[in-house]
């Protein structure tokens, strides 16, 4: 169900109470100023994707994106007519944008810690060039490093041969081919053990896909189905048979609530929905967020 609803609301214990099995909230807001008015302990995992380079969602850069005209956006070439999708050019940031990216992790970092049960767990979508500008600062800000999940997913990039020099060098790549998608997973500090942090405060693990099977840290994935795209067409969508997994894991009763506050056209909140779990996603621009709220239902209505 979308709807506009506040922040869970903290129980006297400071326990928060969660939304009911099923239940979404979407706000258009910027996620910062959200997270300051959220009160302590109200949110069990956080499963996010987040902007990077700070840059790519601006007005100006997605007016680029639209136009089809470089900025930090790389347009792929159509390939057998099949026209790829644009990707963040992570290589083009410079050190000021390097030094503006490990302050805004700093700051979500500290954000979320703040808004977390203890034991809750972050899931959040990196890059291989930028991923320790993330990690670092989630770990100043207090958060346990449990791992990566590696997204394993093979996209049509190109552009890993010297540029205007393809033939000169026909047998050099100047960096791999990408073939995974790391996502970092952290967890707030747990209060004494996990039983009994799992008792108080329903976090502290991760949950198992069965309980004869653990939770793997490399999930074989594919690049999102046309379908979906042509459900919520944002140039980040991830699908939504490795967000159901993730968010599956994330809850490890399946009780409690997921953030996610950057969820663009709201393949977490969708993925959540599919599986009965209560999530709350926000979303600073209209048009992503108008998308989310026609693309969620259909999303989570999907059979992956
Ligand atoms: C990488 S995209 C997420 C896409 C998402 N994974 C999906 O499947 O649709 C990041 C999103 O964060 C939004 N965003 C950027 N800054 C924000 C802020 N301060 N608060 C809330 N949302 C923000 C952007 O508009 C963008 O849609």
């Amino acid at each position: 169900m979308t709807q506009l609803l506040e922040p869970p609301p903290a129980l006297e214990n400071g326990a928060p109470e969660p939304l009911c099995s099923g239940l979404h909230a979407i706000h258009r807001t910027d996620a910062f100023r959200y997270l300051e008015d959220a009160p302590p302990n109200s949110f069990h995992a956080v499963v996010t994707d987040p902007p990077y380079g700070l840059v790519e969602y601006t007005d100006g850069q997605l007016a680029k994106l639209r136009s089809g005209n470089g900025g930090v956006w790389r347009m792929p070439p159509a390939l057998d007519g099949y026209r790829r999708r644009p990707v963040p050019r992570f290589t083009v940031l410079s050190d000021a944008d390097k030094e503006r990216l490990r302050c805004f992790f700093d700051r979500l970092a500290r954000a979320l810690f703040r808004v977390l049960t203890p034991g809750a767990h972050v899931f959040i979508a990196a890059n291989p060039l930028v991923s320790y500008l993330v990690y670092e600062p989630f770990i100043s800000g207090g958060f346990e490093k449990r791992g990566e999940v590696i997204r394993a997913v093979t996209t049509l990039r190109g552009g890993d041969r010297p540029k205007n020099a393809h033939d000169e060098f026909a047998g050099v790549t100047v960096i791999p081919r990408s073939a995974w998608e790391p996502w970092g997973l952290f967890r707030k500090p747990i209060e004494g053990r996990v039983q009994d942090n799992l008792r108080k405060w329903k976090t502290g693990a991760l949950r198992r896909p069965s309980p004869s099977s653990p939770f793997r840290d490399l999930i074989p994935s594919s690049p999102t189905p046309a379908r979906e795209r042509a459900i919520a067409p944002h140039p980040s969508l991830k699908p939504q048979r490795f967000m159901r997994q993730v968010a599956h894991a994330a809850l490890p009763l399946g009780e409690g609530v997921i953030l996610d506050p950057f969820m663009g056209a709201g393949s977490t909140i969708a993925a959540a929905d599919a599986l009965g779990l209560s999530s709350v996603g926000l979303e600073i621009n209209e048009e992503f967020f108008a998308m989310a709220e026609q693309a969620i239902p259909e999303l989570s209505a999907l059979r992956v």
